[in-house]
């Protein structure tokens, strides 16, 4: 039986976890849950996964999950989601936290030496090399859970990192795949959030709407396999069964491949190094076509601006991701236009000299300046 610890609970990747986790009752068992502000939701999973702790961020809702379950324990605000990583006992946890709001307990994770099984992208991206470093030093050990980084993992296996030629990360090219940029401008919410093979959270589905969501993975490709830019290209793959490809030194390349759906990464991250049946997994390939093409960085720039970000390193990752995270915030309240995100990124990125951040709190800090600069970008832009 494995403890495992949800962060991020009420989202879509926290929700896949919870129905492997419902799937294997004999193997797994939730003792903590975090989330950010969805009481009624927790409510129920309370219910249905009895857990031992809970993190909750406002306080008032804290209150309320103590009057309904008295024996739970309930951590609540900032800290709530440390709290909670510190105060579990977990074989694993998945960090399934959107943004960096998630950062912290992804450290407070790595510290545990317990498993820790990233979807949260951002937390690599901001702070690659500080978190790997961190995993080791605790002892403890990162499985990806992102489709693309859990395809390479899994194709890395038994071989020689050395004998690696390149990664081939493949995109499903988003809601806007072939249109052109003149029609990009006036592209709502709405159609943003209409992905066409994933059914993900808000702030994702636009990352892969820009495109930049692949850009994010180029970055977390790179601290995660250890190779450097140039050996890492991406691929538009419309239909998501090739979840990503190593190519090595010899010329053959292994892909991953199944149907798009988030609980096979999961529960691999769950059950490594076993694999455990999966009824719902209907692979049958009989009259598809697979088709691959490659990106259009002219009509999708934040492509290019996360290469570019990455490429130069330090606090540049950092400031892109922040920036990012602030202008789809804009765009998904309606005060920028689609367009504007690469804009608003891209201004930002210009405005800071990129230094090497040592620390978490070196990361935090231009985290922060990079949210005030992109505010303030934003404010210059904003239709309100
Ligand atoms: N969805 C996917 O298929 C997918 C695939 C690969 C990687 N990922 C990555 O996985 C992460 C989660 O994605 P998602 O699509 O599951 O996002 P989501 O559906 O938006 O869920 C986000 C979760 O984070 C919680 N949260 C947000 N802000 C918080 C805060 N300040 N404090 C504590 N909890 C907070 C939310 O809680 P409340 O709702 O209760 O406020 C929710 O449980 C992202 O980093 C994403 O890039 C997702």
């Amino acid at each position: 039986m494995k403890d495992i610890v949800v962060l991020g609970s009420t989202g879509s990747i926290g929700a896949n976890t919870l129905d492997v986790v419902r799937r294997h009752p004999h193997r797994l068992r939730i003792v903590g849950l975090g989330t950010g502000r969805n009481l009624a939701l927790l409510q129920a999973q309370v219910r249905e996964f009895t857990p031992t702790f809970v993190a909750i961020r406002d306080t008032a809702s804290a209150r309320a999950l103590h009057l309904e379950f008295p024996g739970l324990t309930v951590f609540a605000g900032e800290s709530a989601a440390v709290d909670l990583v510190i105060n579990s006992p977990a074989d694993v946890v998945v960090a399934a936290t959107s943004g960096m709001a998630g950062l912290r307990a992804v450290f407070a994770t790595a510290e545990q030496g317990v498993r820790l099984a990233l979807a949260n992208k951002e937390a690599l991206v901001a702070a690659g090399p500080l978190l790997l470093k961190a995993v080791r030093r605790h002892g403890g050990e990162l499985v990806p859970v992102d489709s693309e980084h859990s395809a390479i993992w899994q194709a890395l296996r038994g071989w020689h990192a050395s004998d690696v030629k390149r990664l081939i990360l493949t995109a499903s090219g988003g809601p806007f795949l072939g249109k052109p940029r003149s029609l990009l401008a006036a592209q709502t919410a709405g159609d943003a959030l209409q992905h066409p093979t994933w059914r993900m959270g808000r702030k994702i589905s636009v990352d892969s709407a820009t495109l930049m969501n692949k850009g994010l993975e180029i970055i977390e490709a790179h601290h995660l396999f250890g190779l450097p830019y140039e050996h890492i290209e991406v691929l538009v793959h419309p239909e998501s069964i090739v979840h990503s490809i190593v190519e090595y030194v010899d010329g053959s390349q292994l892909a991953q491949c199944s149907r798009p759906d988030m609980r096979i990464p999961i529960q691999l991250a769950l059950s490594y190094p076993e694999r455990w049946p999966a009824e719902y997994v209907l692979n049958n390939w009989q009259g598809t076509t697979w088709s691959f093409l490659p990106p259009d960085l002219e009509t999708f720039r934040c492509l290019g601006l996360a290469i570019a970000a990455g490429r130069t390193g330090g606090s540049h990752p950092i400031v892109l991701n922040a920036s990012n995270e602030l202008a789809v915030d804009a765009f998904l309240a309606g005060r920028v236009p689609f367009l504007a995100i690469e804009a608003i990124v891209e201004e930002a990125l210009s405005a800071n000299l990129p230094s090497p951040p040592q620390t978490v709190l070196d990361v935090l800090e231009v985290d922060t300046w990079a949210r005030n600069q992109a505010q303030a970008i934003i404010r210059q832009k904003a239709v309100y």
